[in-house]
């Protein structure tokens, strides 16, 4: 698949390298010439050239990232991967919460896209192929389209997870929630190797 990367923070980093050890074409977006000599070009071609899109920007510029991307985004599977963290008043918080989610809010800024998120409750370092005591992390989704996320759960089941579907893009609500606790539980610990994983009967 050929898979374009919003974003070349660490998270747009370790997935277009784990996408490469799967044989998947990626190529980030952003607007440096340069990302550790990974495949780059501008957010519109990468876009454009893609076959499925993840967006992994910093959460506060993902609504505008997207908005100017419309019309490439138009019939897209979008991975949403981020977090709308607040560190406005000292510790992290959250600047959308329990009434609308920054999910919410990229799908509203581009209806016509597929929107699906995922990898916003796992550190970057485990985002492909999870090595973790007890077996493969679960990985929590959420998004309107079943056609996207059934794409989306296959990636991530042939990338080494286990997959949840919580509803519609909704949900996301309850996943950004949820980022907090692996936020909170890292900060205490000192550690960011943790994952959920849900126990559920087969
Ligand atoms: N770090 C993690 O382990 C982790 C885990 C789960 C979820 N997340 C979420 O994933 C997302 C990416 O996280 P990250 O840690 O890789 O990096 P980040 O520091 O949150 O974001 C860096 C990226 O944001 C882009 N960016 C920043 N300001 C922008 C603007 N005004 N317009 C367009 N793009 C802008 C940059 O794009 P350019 O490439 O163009 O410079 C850069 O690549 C975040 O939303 C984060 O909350 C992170």
């Amino acid at each position: 698949m050929r898979i374009g990367i919003l974003g070349s923070g660490v998270v747009g980093q370790a997935l277009s390298r784990g996408y490469a050890r799967h044989g998947h074409e990626a190529r980030i977006g952003t607007r440096k010439s340069d990302v550790e000599g990974l495949p780059v070009g501008s957010p519109t071609e990468v876009v454009a050239d893609a076959d499925l899109v993840v967006l992994a920007v910093k959460g506060e510029a993902a609504v505008e990232l997207v908005s100017g991307l419309a019309g490439e985004l138009d019939g897209k599977v979008v991975v949403d991967t981020t977090n709308p963290l607040d560190f406005s008043s000292g510790g992290p918080g959250l600047f959308v919460g329990t009434t609308d989610s920054l999910g919410e809010q990229v799908q509203r800024a581009v209806p016509g896209a597929r929107v699906v998120k995922a990898y916003n409750t796992v550190g970057n370092a485990h985002m492909v192929d999870p090595q973790l005591p007890g077996g493969p992390p679960t990985m929590f989704i959420a998004g309107d389209d079943d056609a996207a996320k059934a794409t989306v759960t296959e990636l991530l089941r042939a990338t080494g997870w286990d997959v949840a579907d919580l509803g519609g893009i909704q949900a996301s609500r309850w996943l950004e929630a949820m980022c907090m606790a692996w936020v909170v539980y890292g900060a205490k610990n000192g550690t960011w190797d943790h994952a959920f994983r849900l126990l559920r009967p087969e």
